[in-house]
């Protein structure tokens, strides 16, 4: 097996950085030191730049039956693009649709990931809860999965989860010690605000954002953790776009209540100004993206640790699927990609000073892995799998989405200037990405089995 030698990087560790070589052997990371030799090793400089933990997005929708199609990327495509931006490891959202049992569902998502460049897991997200998907929750740790999804949305979609529903799904949870994701809007305004709309025909996308305002997040926020304290259960949320919600979230923490939080760059970066450009019905996703006010309390978030996770929520469609709703924003299928510039876009904010790089390795990386449970992932440490990014920060790059090897045919993040650029992504002591040539291979990325 092959040696790496990575000298002289400035090592970002859970607490602090350090410059450092790291040597890796036979997929780990062998020895952190100073003056590392070793004659059989190939030598990576990483003088002057920084050597991260790959980033773990923990919510992705690869391949995902939505809107009436199919999400655009499939494992093969989206985990190429996950690798040309840091991403060696993500959770993929496993939806419960048919009447398959949980084994079949994650069997038949083992199988469609076969083809993935780097690694993944699942999450189980329910729509259903019967006493025998219930009783097959004390078996999904032998799955390998440990979390699961409950929509609060997506009624005519077949796809929610009542507050009942939720309830009884959190105490089984509790009780194989499962983190339940929630996706947390007020369905009941949601469609009220839908029906008024169409009786006004005004149904431009703008009018998504209109459907969904800051105030039907907050209410599905302090829903979920109502339910999960009376559950005495630990719950996830996902996507957090409002600062109401993210505000109570925050309070709940401080009250004691063991609840994650995560946002994404989404909306980090925008406001719901997107939704009267030309082409906004690109930008529609679910929670839709909020005011100034919410954009800035997300960041307040990020620097108060109260937002645990940043993840990509990647669902991104084909141009034309989007344009479907063009006019009618009920028809406009529901997502946007990411996942190539999740880490570029954190590492981008440390960079010009607003977060560490610390802090960065930290939401998209050592978290995640913590709070899901992905084993010898997630942290710089002897022993653990070798999966780095090496970041130099002196070299600026833009993204265009003609360069992405992903299916996405636009991006919301056309044009985006980054002060920085990922020169290198290591797996398991495999170089996939280095200065833009891809050396990865097709189906090396391996299932992680979670606990
Ligand atoms: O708009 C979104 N977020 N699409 C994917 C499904 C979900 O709600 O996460
Ligand atoms: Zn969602
Ligand atoms: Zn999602």
């Amino acid at each position: 097996m092959s040696k790496i030698l990575i000298k002289n990087g400035f090592v970002v560790l859970l607490d602090r950085i350090e410059q450092k070589d790291i040597l890796i052997e036979n997929e780990k990371i062998k020895m952190i030191d100073d003056d590392i030799v070793d004659s059989d090793a190939t030598i990576l400089n990483a003088k002057g730049k920084y050597v991260l933990p790959g980033a773990i997005d923990v919510h992705t929708h690869f391949h995902m039956a939505f809107g009436g199609t199919y999400s655009s990327d499939d494992y093969e495509s989206g985990s190429l693009g996950a690798l040309r931006g840091g991403v060696t490891t993500y959770l993929d959202y496993a939806i419960l649709k048919e009447e398959k049992s949980l084994k079949e569902l994650i069997d038949s998502k083992l199988s469609l990931a076969k083809t993935s460049y780097v690694d993944y897991g699942f999450h189980i997200a329910l729509t259903r809860s019967d006493d025998k998907t219930l009783e097959e929750l004390d078996h999904i740790r032998d799955y390998g999965v440990a979390s699961l999804k409950c929509f609060m949305v997506y009624k005519k979609e077949n796809m929610m989860i009542s507050d009942d529903q939720l309830k009884k799904i959190l105490l089984v949870a509790k009780k194989n010690n499962l983190l339940v994701n929630v996706h947390a809007e007020d369905v009941d305004m949601i469609d009220d605000n839908i029906d008024r709309f169409v009786k006004e025909g005004t149904l431009d996308n703008y009018h998504h954002y209109l459907s969904r305002p800051e105030e039907a997040e907050y209410r599905g926020v302090l829903k979920a953790l109502s339910i999960a304290k009376e559950a005495d259960a630990p719950l996830y949320i996902v996507h957090n776009a409002c600062e109401d919600g993210i505000n109570a979230i925050r309070q709940a923490k401080q009250n004691g209540q063991k609840v994650f939080a995560e946002t994404c760059p989404q909306y980090l970066n925008f406001t719901c100004d997107v939704y009267k450009r030309e082409d906004a019905q690109n930008y529609v996703c679910s929670p839709a993206i909020k005011g100034q006010t919410s954009q800035d309390a997300l960041w307040k978030a990020i620097i108060d640790h109260t937002v645990d996770t940043v993840a990509t929520d990647h669902c991104p469609f084909l141009l034309e699927e989007k344009l479907w709703g063009k006019n009618d924003f009920r028809k406009t299928p529901n997502g946007c990609d990411g996942i190539e510039n999740l880490y570029p876009y954190m590492l981008d904010k440390a960079n010009q000073g607003i977060i560490t790089f610390v802090d960065a390795a930290r939401l998209c990386s050592s978290n995640p892995a913590k709070i899901f449970q992905i084993p010898h992932k997630g942290e710089i440490k002897v022993g653990n799998d070798a999966d780095l990014v090496i970041y130099n920060p002196n070299v600026p790059s833009v993204f265009h989405i003609a360069d992405s090897l992903s299916n996405c045919e636009y991006s919301i993040w056309e044009g985006y200037q980054y002060s920085g650029t990922i020169q290198t992504v290591i797996l398991r002591g495999t170089i996939l990405m280095d200065y833009g040539r891809i050396s990865g291979e097709i189906g090396y990325g391996k299932f992680i089995k979670r606990g």
